[in-house]
């Protein structure tokens, strides 16, 4: 008899537990979404976990350039890019976005996890190695394991660990490095200025996610690589529209001949339908509010120093945090779904992440900021914060129930022809910490 390939579906309950113990904290359904505000469940919410960092999302002039493309173009390109579904919009975003971010070219994918998944796959061979921070997105875990490149993951932002990776890999071999530009869990920012030296001593590739970096940092949001002064010295920038710039879909940044080949070889951009004309119309408007009104920005950030210390003043653990991205730490996941439930019932929409989004015992409310926030939502959430925090507690500690292990984040196996032996071989795997390296990566 066949395998039952449904019996794991069967026997999945984690959901329907959390539902009955009524901790359930996704899946939650707006109704009705001002931005900052949104109206969920019968009742007003302040949302503190969306990405929509500037509030573009709602914005009327982005709403009605949308509309425009609309009626101009229909409501879809029902086709690849590669075959009937070019308009004008998506060439006049890719020179935008090439000239905004001082790049010779942009590709456009249908989203940001495309596009990490797509420039991966195509770009590497299996002699290559992707070097990659272990907190790095889900869609950058996803394209190096679909690549067949060399997995290599090295600890968090470090440029000791990183250069103990490299120095071991045959010179010949082609080094990739990538790294989220702001990591969308801890709100950690890429330490470039000591992670690019490493890299160009062993004559690597330096790849920047900007997802969360984009409208955040550098002049005009032009992301952490024109936050630290180094656009020249990083070669792949890669962006997405789903965050600042209120919509969805990604892109490549890079060479005119790196994007023309992705163009031709990216099997994420060749074989999916043309971001629709409504996307585009709106990112364009978004991208040209960005550029002409920087005090959005300035006013993130002015929410933001308000929230860091605000969550501090009131004792809770934000991690290492530089950004709007604002992680309480929490450690177990019963609590963290419980902390998000009250939040919830006070009017404040943030939601969990839990292992392996973040690493196992460490479970954060993840809350992001907007510079739509008034000063008096952000009074609110700090009070009822701090109401919490006296009801609950502040639950720094981490939580790991086999003692002694701190796993790292998004256990997986490599695949064997993804050259996991070689790279056990290669490292002369020593230590725990060093093996689990190779079994374990992160969101
Ligand atoms: C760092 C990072 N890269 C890539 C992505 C994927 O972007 P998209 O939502 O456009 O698929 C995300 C989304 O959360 C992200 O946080």
């Amino acid at each position: 008899m066949a395998k039952d390939i449904f019996k794991k579906c069967r026997e999945y309950h984690d959901s329907h537990d959390a539902r009955a113990q009524g901790f359930y904290p996704y899946f939650r359904c707006i109704d009705d979404s001002y931005g900052n505000h949104v109206m969920c469940q019968g009742s007003e919410k302040i949302m503190i976990g969306s990405n929509n960092y500037l509030g573009l999302a709602q914005d009327p002039r982005v709403i009605e350039a949308a509309c425009d493309a609309t009626r101009r173009f229909g409501s879809g390109c029902t086709g690849s890019r590669l075959l009937n579904g070019t308009i004008s919009l998506h060439e006049e975003l890719e020179a935008q976005l090439a000239n905004f971010l001082q790049r010779e070219a942009v590709l456009l994918f249908s989203t940001g996890f495309f596009a990490n998944q797509g420039a991966l796959t195509a770009l590497l061979e299996s002699d290559d190695s992707i070097l990659c921070d272990r907190e790095n997105h889900a869609s950058i875990i996803e394209g190096c394991q679909t690549s067949v490149a060399r997995l290599i993951p090295y600890r968090h932002n470090s440029a000791a660990a990183l250069r103990n990776r490299l120095k071991r890999l045959p010179e010949e071999s082609g080094k990739l490095v990538i790294m989220d530009g702001v990591f969308s869990m801890s709100g950690d920012i890429a330490d470039l200025p000591t992670l690019l030296p490493v890299i160009k001593e062993y004559d690597g590739i330096t790849y920047v996610d900007e997802a969360h970096s984009l409208g955040v940092l550098g002049p005009h949001g032009r992301g952490t690589v024109h936050h630290f002064g180094v656009n020249d010295e990083v070669d792949i920038v890669m962006g997405t529209f789903s965050k600042s710039l209120g919509s969805m879909g990604g892109f490549i940044a890079g060479s005119h001949e790196m994007i023309e080949f992705l163009k031709h070889k990216a099997r994420c951009f060749i074989f999916t339908a043309a971001l629709a004309p409504a996307v585009v119309g709106g990112v364009l408007k978004a991208l040209e509010i960005m550029r002409q009104e920087p005090e959005r920005i300035d006013q993130l950030w002015v929410n933001t120093r308000k929230m860091h210390e605000g969550f501090k003043a009131i004792g809770f653990n934000i991690g290492s945090t530089q950004t709007p991205i604002v992680p309480i730490l929490i450690g177990s996941e019963a609590k963290a779904f419980i902390f998000s439930q009250r939040l919830f019932e006070e009017g404040i929409f943030a939601t969990p992440a839990i292992y392996p989004a973040v690493r196992y015992g460490e479970a954060i409310v993840r809350t992001s900021f907007m510079s739509t926030h008034t000063e008096n939502d952000l009074d609110l959430i700090l009070e009822i914060f701090a109401k919490l925090a006296r009801e609950l507690g502040t639950f720094d500690d981490p939580v790991y129930t086999e003692p002694g292990r701190r796993r790292n984040v998004f256990d997986f196996a490599l695949p064997e022809h993804h050259g996991a032996q070689e790279i056990r071989a290669d490292s002369g795997v020593a230590s725990l910490e060093e093996s689990e390296l190779y079994a374990t990566v992160s969101r």
